[in-house]
């Protein structure tokens, strides 16, 4: 079965490559490399020891898109491609909407035209905004508070009334929580340009001494110790689990939505400790003003992906520091 991955070169999407070729997919990515290198296709290579099909394109680009389809004859599609920084998204949000939105709706077409309606799809937790209680179910109501996150909204909406118009789709929508860690080898990771927004890059760039110190965004939250709480995902777990919602496109028409978290929140303090820890490094940090925007907590109810998908999280909080710390030591 061949199943094309757009945005492959990309942090989960590498990661997803890895898991496909090793569970005896073939593999066809499209990427632009508007965030991504191209070495990451060696890089995947290398750990699979299988091939993978490159094409430099941007999927917005319709006849490309077209030629691919028609030479590749693809059975399924993970949908990665898209731009994601929050703050970068309120600055720029008609580039948000063009690339997230217009990316998608000419693939859907393109698939459409090649009867390929198989399709799995990158959402966010961010779609369930500030949640009014704890785990987070997928029937929680769904607001956005910035551009990116409208994007996601926005095609999760579009995925909704393609099925309904042709029950012929079958639909995966994968709403991730916070994913971190980087493969066991250390040849593919997470490594944002500039400075990062997010917690485990840049407590990474400060035990890596680039950057001096790491700000914690308040400590005054009703959690265990003040500070934020997510549930913090191995980006190798999140990966298997785009496995389990390709098998389950492939069984069964129909369009359905599944948190991929842990079901577990840490608090900054608990990351940064950890990190501290296994990786026997120090993070020097100081306690700043709460994040604009920030939630105080947040963490997936698993129970539906864990049921529907048969999938589970597997690796814990201190495999995902020490992955993550490992993969910059293999990169410097
Ligand atoms: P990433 O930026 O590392 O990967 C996205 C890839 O898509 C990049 O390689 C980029 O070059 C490519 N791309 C972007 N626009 C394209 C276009 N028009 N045509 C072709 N390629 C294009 O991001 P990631 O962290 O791997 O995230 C993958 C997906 O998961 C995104 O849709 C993102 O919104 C979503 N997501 C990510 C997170 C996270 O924390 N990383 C959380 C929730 C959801
Ligand atoms: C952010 C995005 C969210 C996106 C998610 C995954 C915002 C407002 N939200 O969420 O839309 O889906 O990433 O990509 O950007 N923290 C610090 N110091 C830092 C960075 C983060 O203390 O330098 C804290 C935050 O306050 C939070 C936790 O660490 O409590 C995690 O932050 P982050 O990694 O940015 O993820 P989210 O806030 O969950």
């Amino acid at each position: 079965m061949k199943v094309l991955v757009t945005g492959g070169c990309g942090y989960i999407g590498s990661h997803t490559c890895v898991e496909l070729l090793d569970s005896g997919y073939d593999v066809v990515v499209v990427d632009n490399l508007s965030n991504s290198k191209e070495d990451v296709i060696d890089k995947i290579e290398t750990i699979t020891g299988k091939k993978v099909k490159f094409y430099k394109e941007d999927i917005c680009n319709k006849d490309k898109m077209n030629e691919i389809f028609t030479s590749e004859k693809i059975d399924a599609v993970i949908h990665f491609a898209g731009f994601k920084a929050v703050g970068e998204s309120v600055a720029k949000p008609l580039m948000y909407y063009r690339n997230n939105i217009d990316s998608t709706l000419t693939l859907l077409e393109v698939m459409k035209e090649h009867n390929c309606k198989k399709i799995v799809f990158s959402s966010s937790a961010t779609v369930y905004g500030k949640p009014a209680s704890l785990p987070i179910t997928e029937d929680f109501p769904l607001q956005t508070t910035n551009p990116y996150g409208s994007t996601k909204l926005m095609i999760e909406m579009i995925l909704n009334d393609l099925y309904i118009s042709d029950n012929d789709w079958s639909i995966a929508i994968l709403r991730y929580f916070n994913p971190i860690g980087a493969h066991k080898s250390g040849l593919i990771g997470e490594n944002p340009n500039g400075i990062p927004n997010n917690l485990m890059p840049y407590i990474v760039k400060v035990a890596n001494k680039e950057l001096q110190e790491l700000s914690v965004f308040g400590n005054d939250y009703d959690t265990i110790d003040g500070t934020g709480v997510r549930d913090y995902i191995h980006v190798v777990d999140l990966a298997k689990g785009h496995i389990k919602a390709i098998e389950k496109v492939t069984k069964d028409k129909g369009i359905d939505k599944y948190n991929l978290g842990t079901g577990k929140g840490y608090s900054v303090l608990q990351i940064i400790n950890t990190f501290k820890t296994v990786n026997n490094i120090d993070v020097p940090y100081k306690i700043v003003d709460r994040r604009p925007g920030d939630i105080d907590a947040c963490y997936a109810s698993t129970k539906k992906a864990n049921d529907v998908l048969n999938w589970h999280a597997e690796l814990e909080i201190e495999e995902m520091c020490r992955d993550a710390w490992n993969f910059v030591n293999k990169n410097r």
